[in-house]
């Protein structure tokens, strides 16, 4: 009957343990990347596009350029529909909610 009881309450605690884990991955994930991650994310897109996103003369320019322009190229390279030389590899590393928030950052740079 003791045995019972104790097996029965191990149980118990081990489904609130697993319940709690599955919450709080749920709770990882659903968090929104910080400004300053976003800001890191984009930093490495001004290696090619210079700084602020204004590659001069080239052609590659983004900074403050509308985000449906900017998220609708990105998107259009990571599902391949935009061939590229390098951006449908870039694209790829990115889910669509990171991509959404480079390119609002961009077109905020003026
Ligand atoms: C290694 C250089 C390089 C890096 C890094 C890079 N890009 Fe690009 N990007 C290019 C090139 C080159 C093109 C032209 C398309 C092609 O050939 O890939 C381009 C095109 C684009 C375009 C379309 C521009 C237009 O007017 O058609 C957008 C938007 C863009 N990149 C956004 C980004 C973002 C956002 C990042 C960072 C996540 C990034 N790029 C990182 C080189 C780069």
């Amino acid at each position: 009957m003791k045995q019972t009881v104790l097996s029965t309450n191990l149980r118990t605690g081990a489904l609130l343990v697993f319940g709690l884990l599955v919450s709080l991955g749920a709770l990882a994930q659903a968090r929104e990347p910080s400004p300053l991650q976003v800001s890191i994310w984009a930093s490495s897109c001004m290696a090619c596009h210079g700084p602020e996103g204004r590659a001069e003369g080239t052609g590659l320019t983004i900074g403050g350029r509308p985000a449906d322009d900017l998220l609708g190229k990105l998107m259009a390279y990571k599902s391949g529909k935009l061939t590229a030389t390098i951006m449908h590899q870039h694209a790829k590393g990115y889910s669509d909610n990171e991509l959404r928030l480079i390119a609002n950052y961009f077109s905020t740079l003026k």
